[in-house]
């Protein structure tokens, strides 16, 4: 298994740039169940988590065409081409839905173009038990059958018929699944309490370029008018808000002066305000964020609490936990959306860090000097999170169980060493 090594303190200065999302790649992909024509999608990351679904779509005879291929260029993408014309089963087994639990967005599109799907329960996560209950119900109120059988979710309708869904809790997949499974649904599907995340217009946008009939997508009111079938389209995937986030918050972290391009600062403005709150200074254009930290001092301690879109991300709470053993005082984060998203900071403190942890509560003392140390990655955020960890540590930093930043992040290691970080990746 790869490790990290990295070499800390050197300050970053330069240019990095932002690729595609690996959370709007995924529904993209699983949207192109939904019709027989091709859906072209751009700009796709090279990420683990694509090439899992890559490998699901396989598994299932459907054809991803490009995807394979290699670019120098780290951060320019893949385009693949995906057609469903041979497709042969409409399972996605235990091996697969284990490694990755967005699989579960084959769900919705796999009953509503073929009456019928077989897909593995995900199961608990590093993070959390992250149950699918909801996207469950909501295929039950559009007419499906549900059974759970042998780990498998079996779900089976001769066609959806449009409802109104009002999710108790707002889930981005939940939200994709059903917005695509109701636009071939007969009618019109409400849903209410829906996820806003710039993912969810995204994947909105492809579906109406495939001929779908959605409106509020981005608010927290959906509706969809069914419509009898779905063509294919090309799309390219929006930038990575969390992967922006990550490196402007590594340079906050680390001190310097450093530009995010290809990106949209729109879609970071929960963290930007918190950067400014914590005495970052930063300036922006309609696709880059630059953020300068030159003096030496302590940051300003922020508190934050993670929540849907358009607050502040759980996918960014880790990583702005290293930012806060930087600052003047005490910083605390509440983590509402998942229950054991605090596994870093075990790691943290073997590195320093000053956190005291109660319930979903980290209580974070700043004026922290790190020190490098051998540590573990525990899942994709909380790796991000000791990457920039090992940035600011003194000596060096070892980190292991990598393979889960590669879930997530393309070419982190040549991307940070770009803007002067020392950083490595060696095979253990
Ligand atoms: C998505 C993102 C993930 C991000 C998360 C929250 C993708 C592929 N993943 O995950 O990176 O961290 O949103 O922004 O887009 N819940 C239920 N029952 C359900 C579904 C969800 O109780 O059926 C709960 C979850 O346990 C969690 C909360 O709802 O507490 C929100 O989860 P959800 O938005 O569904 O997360 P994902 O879509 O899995």
């Amino acid at each position: 298994m790869d490790k990290l090594i990295i070499k800390g303190r050197n300050k970053l200065y330069g240019k990095v740039s932002i690729g595609g999302a690996k959370n709007a790649a995924l529904p993209a992909m699983a949207a192109a169940i939904l019709t027989s024509g091709d859906v072209r999608l751009s700009k796709v990351p090279h990420l683990a988590d694509v090439t899992t679904m890559v490998a699901l779509f396989e598994n299932m005879g459907i054809s991803t065409t490009g995807y394979g291929g290699t670019t120098t260029d780290a951060t320019s993408g893949r385009s693949v081409t995906i057609n469903t014309s041979r497709m042969n089963t409409y399972e996605a087994p235990y091996k697969l839905v284990k490694t990755m639990r967005a699989s579960i967005l084959v769900l919705g599109p796999l009953v509503a173009r073929y009456g019928r799907a077989r897909v593995s329960l995900p199961g608990g996560c590093a993070i959390g038990s992250r149950p699918v209950d909801l996207h469950i119900k909501a295929l039950a109120s559009l007419g499906a059958d549900v059974s759970i059988e042998h780990g498998y979710i079996n779900v089976t309708a001769k066609r959806l018929t449009g409802a109104k869904i009002v999710f108790d809790t707002t889930t981005v997949t939940g939200t994709e699944n059903i917005m695509m499974a109701a636009t071939l649904a007969r009618g019109t599907t409400i849903i209410e309490n829906a996820a806003k995340e710039p993912e969810i217009s995204s994947l909105a946008e492809q579906l109406v370029n495939m001929g779908a009939r959605i409106n509020g997508a981005g608010t927290d009111l959906i509706e969809i008018q069914g419509v009898d079938q779905l063509h294919g389209c090309s799309m390219d995937i929006i930038p990575d808000r969390i992967e922006a986030g990550t490196y402007l918050i590594a340079a906050a972290a680390a001190g310097g002066e450093v530009e995010v391009t290809g990106c949209n600062p729109r879609h970071l403005d929960a963290l930007l305000f918190k950067l400014n709150e914590a005495g970052i200074e930063y300036s922006e254009t309609a696709d880059s964020v630059m953020v300068r930290r030159n003096r030496d001092t302590w940051l300003k301690s922020a508190n934050i609490k993670t929540q849907p879109y358009p607050n502040f991300p759980t996918d960014l709470q880790a990583q702005f936990m290293v930012l806060l053993t930087q600052g003047d005082d005490t910083g605390i984060i509440t983590e509402t959306i998942f229950e054991n998203r605090l596994m870093h900071v075990a790691e943290l403190r073997r590195m320093g860090a000053d956190i005291t942890v109660e319930n979903n509560v980290a209580i974070v003392r700043g004026k922290t000097r790190l020190m490098g140390a051998p540590i573990m990655a525990t899942d994709l955020r909380a790796s991000a999170s000791l990457v920039i960890a090992g940035l600011i540590a003194d000596n060096v930093t070892e980190i292991s169980r990598i393979y889960h930043l590669d879930r997530g992040y393309e070419g982190m290691e040549e991307k940070l060493s770009k803007i002067g970080a020392q950083i490595e990746r060696v095979k253990a």
